[in-house]
Formats: C-alpha cells, structure tokens, sequence
C-alpha cells in the first residue's frame, strides 16, 4: 500500500509542467520503483563529507536521487557499519576505511570510477574524488533507466581533456548578445562586465556537466576581453571556481594575447619580450593565488584579424609556450587553438589556389614536436568552420608529437541556431569514426584525440556549449540531446548516438516506449534533413555567414575574403582542393586518404563539391546531375522537416504540457523556415545555371498568393534582397512604421477546406501583428515576437533569417470570397509580408 500511495503522490508529478531546468537529472520516480527500492541499501556511507569535496556532494546526490527515483530515504551511517550499505569514495579511503575488506582493486586511471552491486551492497568508488563523483552519477543513472541489480562497471574516460567551452561576452553586445553565437539567453557568469553576483546557475551547469564527465569549463569567449584580468574580476573568477568545485569541474580561461599592450599599459605584446613574460607570469600566478586548482588558458591567436605570436614575427608555438611556462609550475594547459587564418590574404578572383581550408596544416605543421608538453592544440573538426558536413581536419594526421583536442560545437551556430533541431551525435560519430590511415595504419580520429594512436598523454575533447540563463539552457529542451552525448562521446568515443539519444530520452522525458520512439526518429532524421535543405554535396551550409550565419544566404558565400567559397558561376560549383589542379589540400591528408579525395570518382558524393569544381551538369552516382539533386535533396529535407511537428503531436499528454508545447512550437518554425531554406537555395541556383527542375517544382508555386500581387492600402512593394529569400523576390511592408497596411485579394481557388499558410518576416526588431480575414471574418492573428518565442536576435534585414511561415489548417475557403491581411507595424519593424499559400489539405508548399 505504502508504494501505491508513494506512486500516487510521486507519480503524478510526472506529467507536472518542466522548464528544462534540471535537464536528465530530474531524478522522476521509475515505474518499477517498488522492486528498485528492494534491491537498495537503506544505509549511505560517504567517505569524505567535507562540504564542497566531490565525494560528498555525491553523497548528497545520492540521497536526492534514490528519493526522487524510487522514493527511497537513505539513512547516513551511525557508529556501527550495517552489513549492507551504500558506500562512495576514493578507493584510497574506501582501503582505509575497510582495511580488513578483501577486495580486487579495479584497475582505473584518473577520473575512472568502479561500481559493484553484489549482496546487497552497492559500492562506488572512483579513482579521486572525481571519478566517485561520476560513479554517482552513473550509477543514479542506471537506476534512473530501471536497473539496479547486480553488476560490475569499470568505466575510465578515454581522453584527459574533457572540456566545454562558453563563449560568454563581459557584457551584453558583440556578435550575439552576452554569449557569442550563444540561443539560450544571456550568460550565466557576466552580467555588465562583471562576475553576476548570484551564481547558482554556474553550480547548477557544473553539476549537469559533472554527471556527463566533463571536468572543466572555460567560461569566457575565445574573443576575450582583456579587462577579465582586473582584481575584482580575477575575484569574482574565483567565485565561480568555488561554484564549480564540489563537482569537480576546473575553471579555464581564455585569453586576449594583446592584454600587455591593452590591459598591462605594455607597448608590446611579444612573446619574447620579458615585461610581457612576466606580465603573463604575474596574471597566472595572482589567477593560482585565488584559483588553485584551474585549469588552464584557452587562447585563440593569429584568428580573423586578431593580434598573436606571428604579429611579432614568432611562431605559434613560441606564442603557445610562453601561456604554457607560466602554468607549468601549478599543472596547468594551455589550449591553443588552430583555427588560426588570415582573411586579409585571402582573394578568390586572384587566385585560384587561394583557400583558407589549407591554413592551419600550413601555420602548424612545421611546428610539431615545438610545444611545451602542457600545450594542447584545440582544432576544429572541420578545416573551415563547423559546417553541416566537413572532411576530418587533416591537421589531425599531422601532429603526431604535440597533444591535441577536437573542438566541436554543441551550440548550433551553423545548424540552425537550436530553432532548428539537428541531434549532432551521428555527425561527430561519422568524424571520430574516420580513418586518416597516417602511414597506412589504422589512424580512427577518436584514437587520435584520445592520445591512444601517438602516444599523447594530453588529449581530448573541447565542446563549445554556449548555455544561457533560459531554463533550457540552450535554448531548446531537445537540444540538450547535443549536449549530453557529447560528454558521453567525450568519455567513450564508440558510444553509439541511438544508445546515448534513448538514454538520454528515458533520464530527460522517461520511459514511455513511444516517446522514446518518436525523439529517436525526429532526432536521426534531423541532421540528415538539415543538411538536405541547408546544403549538400559538401558545398557547405549554404547560410547567411556575413550576419548571424541563420538562414538562407546561398550568395554570401563567395566574393568576399572570409573563404568559404563555392566558387559557383553558371556552369559550375564546388572548391577544387585536388593537388593536381586545385587548392593543394586534399595533399594535406595522408598519401592513401589524399588518394581518394584526389578523384571525383573516389570522392564520397557528400563531400564532392567541397574537394571538387564540377559542372551542374555533371551525373552522379545516383543517375542525378548535380543540380537536381540539389532541387531533390532541397525539396526531400523540407519534407521531412514537416513531418516533424506531426510526429511530435503524437506525444500530446505522454509529457508534461510545458515542453511539449515548447518542442512543438520550435517544430512548427522549423517546418515553415525549411520551406524558406528550399526555397531560395533551389530558386538561387536555378536563377545562376538556367536549368529547370525536372519536376517542374522549383519557380512554379500553383497554390501562392504573391503580396505583392494583391491590392495593397498603406503597403508597398519592396524588392527583397537577396531577390531568392522572397517567393518571386518580392514582399510587401508597410508604407510607414506607424499606419496600418492592408493587402486584399479576390480568391479563384475552387471552394474547399485548406490549409492557409501565410509567410512573413519577423526581425524581431519591434512586434508587428497581422490579422487575416476570410470575407472580414477573422482566421487568425499573430504577432511578431520571435525574439521571445525562440530568442531571434534582432535582424535589420528582410530576408531569409527573418523569414518564417504560419499555417491555419483546415479552413473553409469560397471560391470568389476576399482574403485579407492587415498589418500593423510595430517598432522598425513594417510588418511584412511574402506570400499567403491555399494548400490543399495535405499538401505543403
Ligand atoms: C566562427 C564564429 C565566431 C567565432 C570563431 C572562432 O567564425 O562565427 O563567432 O569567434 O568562429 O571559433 O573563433
């Protein structure tokens, strides 16, 4: 009766609404947690109850856990040990604590933890506190997931460099508010360039990050702010450190290598200089006076015109080295990163050798074996720029005697900015998984960046996370899927991304089978379709990357020097990187890898356009041109993405209100934007090569009502720019900021039911409202304001990152009855509007 009663209360909280806040460690009561309970210990022995050590928060979390989970109330220890109990610790204090205990020692490295349920005890014991603090969280769960009974983990991470990367601004401003390239809202750690004084969400990020393995955050962003380095905000660094610890997560920082000049008064910034030495000697040793046990510097030099070691003739290395000395005597890293080019150097016209993908190989190779043994090379997965699909970076294969990390993003910065859900672990697998056969032999990346394949004993993982003060955290609860497996992947790079996603579901949502079902196929359907309409056959994301990189921008590609070119005229498209004729870098891979990018026949067909220069016409495997199968893919990824809000419908009362609603609305977005994307991909491409679709689809739109076609009062016709990110390349916005615009038209469809889609724009620079009236009777109204809805920064343009699309289904149209849509502006923003849709039911268009 008592667990009925449990269940009852417990139970119902399950379909109470969530904000996210606690991500997959919400600790929800299991189904079976009658017959969990009975296999748990009543008795928690914790071997270090020290506030703040590892070993006692989880302790802690133990007991938070097992109530939440399975309702049990775990007694602590009196003065005589019960025979069966619950014990965490160090293995060092479980010995000394049970000397008399036979026991196989686990064989664990730093950070690895054991686990052994057996007669009805349950130990967890980690290498250091650390790994027993993991321990906890494994084993919590594994309750969590309906398994307590008896087992035996050894589990030690793969690599010793498991860190996240935010990259949070001082203040509000720059690229994208207070986190750069950061949807999740403003930063957790700096309020007004400062440490905020309250910093419970800092503790409450260490713990989510502490129970996926991670052991360190750097929490500033790689474009750093020299003032970080002033007492008070060395003191309030400090703060944060002390937030993070009793989760055993390290606190890193990255560094502005011009902060001699720009905070020190110096008149140099050179490494070899000795003021600047021990300018940086001094920083390090006052951060290590406050932050004993940080972990290091991040530093980004030699990057999009930042100043660093090559401003002064140097080499990197002797940049790396100098951040990496000063650290050496308190065990610190410096992560230095490689993302290292020179836009002004870069000409398209010019030259057609001239690509940036070659850089970090040219400025690095020469260095290997030249850094300090504390110095990490953090290198981008891709050669460019965290692109919907790269090749390995081959700078990989290159430093076989110099540490390096994998920087890979969990903030969407190019997929979709978290309104679009793209569930990253399958792309990071297919990267990890890749072989740079280095002098023929196995080379798989994951056992480069886990030191295995050269011998490294500093290595690993750099993710850049960018979490905010939304109580999602990044913006999007399913979103979080990315972050979790990410940890995991850290850990153990052969987790597989389905195992790790139904994990992850069960910890975040629970264990109803069909809501793991339904986020597994959204989730596994979500990068292959993003990158069907985002940009496929490695021609890279085909988005804006001269503004917030969100959305259509096909064009702003080429022409300017930031080298993620196309090189796409009106014959042909893609980046001839082939030793032979191109770039040279497909000869930066080793010999049987360059081998194969070399030839468009070996080239696999989802990179051929980024190693290759071919004609639209050119017939691919598939029987396809080039060209169609952008239309197909464009129109196939579209299609897919509206499947999504159906599916997820599907779950409606399976999940509690709050994220169900959350999730739909950002699925619904995301099926309208992809109609965006199609659209003005396949109309661009058309509009440069001349060839028609041979479905006929691409520049035909039978069920659209132009704007610019209907009778307007108070709107006007604008000229969109790009002309592709308007259907026909027109729009209409409102005369002024301050009047009503109406745009009226006669309907000719048959008379039926259909679903009214309308697209327009929301720059989220004001909330304009529209109205739409069947015969002055009113459908629908809406208002601007995705800036709160999905977090939209503010765009001054009228284009594809503010285009967007709302659908009233099932409405009852008359052949001959007006259709009208009121606009009325709000802010700087006019109101406008691209096109209204008459789709019969089940068709979207
Ligand atoms: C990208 C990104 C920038 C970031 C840079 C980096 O270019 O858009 O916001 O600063 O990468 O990784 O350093």
């Amino acid at each position: 009766m008592k667990g009925v009663l449990w269940l009852l209360v417990f139970g119902a909280s399950f379909v109470v609404a969530e904000d996210g806040l606690n991500a997959w460690l919400r600790y929800a009561p299991v189904p079976n947690a009658d017959a969990l309970r009975a296999q748990i210990p009543t008795t928690l022995v914790v071997l270090n109850t020290t506030e703040g050590s590892p070993v006692n928060t989880a302790g802690k979390e133990l007991s938070q856990g097992l109530k939440g989970i399975v309702g049990l109330r775990l007694a602590p220890c009196g003065k005589s040990r019960p025979r069966q109990a619950l014990t965490v610790g160090t293995v060092a204090q479980f010995l000394d604590a049970n000397p008399t205990v036979r026991f196989d020692l686990p064989e664990l490295i730093n950070d690895g933890f054991y686990i052994s349920v057996s007669g009805g005890n349950v130990r967890i014991l980690g290498q250091n506190e650390r790994g027993a603090l993991y321990g906890a969280f494994h084993y919590l769960s594994l309750v969590s997931q309906g398994n307590a009974s008896d087992l035996v983990v050894t589990s030690n991470p793969e690599a010793p460099v498991r860190w996240v990367n935010q990259w949070d601004n001082m203040q509000d401003g720059g690229t994208h508010g207070s986190v750069e390239r950061g949807y999740g809202g403003p930063s957790i750690f700096f309020w007004q360039g400062r440490i905020r004084p309250d910093l419970t969400r800092a503790g409450q990020y260490a713990r989510l990050l502490a129970s996926i393995g991670i052991n360190a955050v750097v929490v500033n962003n790689v474009n750093a702010n020299a003032t970080l380095l002033s007492p008070e905000n060395m003191d309030g660094l400090a703060r944060i450190a002390n937030a993070f610890r009793p989760y055993g997560v390290q606190l890193g920082l990255s560094l502005n290598f011009a902060s001699p000049e720009l905070y020190g008064g110096l008149h140099t910034s050179d490494p070899f200089d000795k003021s600047v030495i021990a300018f940086w000697q001094n920083v390090t040793d006052n951060l290590y006076s406050r932050i004993p046990d940080m972990a290091g510097y991040l530093v980004k030099a030699n990057s999009e015109g930042q100043p660093g070691p090559l401003t002064y003739n140097r080499t990197l290395a002797d940049g790396a080295n100098m951040f990496a000395r000063t650290l050496q005597k308190y065990g610190g890293i410096c992560m230095f990163r490689a993302f290292v080019y020179d836009y002004r150097t870069l000409n398209q016209t010019l030259s057609w050798k001239a690509d940036r993908a070659n850089a970090a190989v040219e400025y690095f190779d020469k260095l290997d074996g030249k850094f300090e043994p504390n110095v990490v090379i953090q290198i981008k997965y891709g050669p460019i720029d965290f692109q919907v699909r790269e090749p390995v970076s081959p700078l990989f294969s290159h430093l076989q005697n110099t540490g390096s990390a994998i920087e890979l993003q969990i903030t969407q910065e190019y997929l979709g900015q978290q309104a679009h859900l793209v569930y990253l672990a399958p792309m990071w697998k297919e990267l990890l998984d890749f072989d740079l056969r280095v002098e023929s032999k196995p080379s798989k990346l994951s056992d480069i960046v886990s030191g295995k394949r050269f011998n490294q004993t500093l290595s690993g993982y750099a993710g850049v996370v960018n979490v905010g003060m939304n109580s999602t955290w990044l913006g999007s609860h399913l979103a979080m899927s990315n972050l979790y497996a990410y940890g995991k992947m850290a850990w153990t790079s052969s987790t597989t991304p389905e195992g790790v996603l139904g994990e992850w579901t069960k910890l975040t949502f629970g264990h109803d089978a069909q809501v793991i079902d339904v986020i597994k196929r959204l989730s596994m359907a979500s990068w292959p379709a993003y990158e069907d309409y985002s940009g496929n056959l490695g021609v890279q994301t085909l988005t804006d990357i001269l503004n917030a990189h969100y959305g259509p921008n096909p064009g702003s590609q080429d022409g300017n020097p930031w080298g993620q070119w196309t090189r796409a005229d009106a014959f042909s498209i893609g980046m001839d990187r082939t030793d032979k004729n191109g770039t040279g870098f497909a000869g930066q891979y080793p010999p049987e890898v360059a081998a194969m990018y070399e030839e468009v026949e070996t080239t696999p067909e989802n990179l051929i356009l980024w190693f290759h220069h071919l004609p639209y016409t050119h017939v691919l495997k598939s029987g396809k041109t080039i060209i169609q199968h952008f239309y197909d893919a464009h129109y196939r990824g579209s299609a897919v993405a509206q499947t999504f809000p159906e599916i997820w419908k599907t779950l409606k009362g399976k999940i509690d209100q709050e994220r169900f609603d959350h999730v739909l609305f950002r699925l619904v977005y995301q099926a309208g934007h992809a109609i965006v994307w199609r659209d003005s991909i396949c109309n661009f491409y058309f509009n440069k090569s001349g060839i028609p679709d041979e479905l006929g689809r691409v520049g035909n739109y039978r069920y659209r009502i132009e704007a610019e076609n209907m009778d307007l009062k108070g709107y006007k016709i604008y000229n969109v720019q790009p002309f592709e990110a308007a259907s026909k390349g027109r729009a209409i916005v409102t005369v002024n900021n301050s009047t009503q615009g109406i745009a009226s038209t006669t309907i000719s469809a048959e008379s039926g039911k259909y679903d009214v889609a309308v697209n327009y724009y929301d720059q989220a620079i004001g909330n304009s409202t529209w109205e739409l009236y069947l015969d002055d009777s009113l459908v629908g109204r809406w208002k601007g304001d995705l800036e709160y809805t999905i977090g939209k920064a503010p765009v001054f343009y009228i284009d594809g990152q503010t285009a967007t699309r709302i659908t009233f289904k099932g409405i009852q149209v008359t052949k001959g009855s007006s259709l009208k849509i009121v606009g009325t502006p709000d802010g700087m923003e006019p109101a406008p509007v691209d096109y209204v849709s008459l789709l019969p039911e089940g068709l979207v268009d």
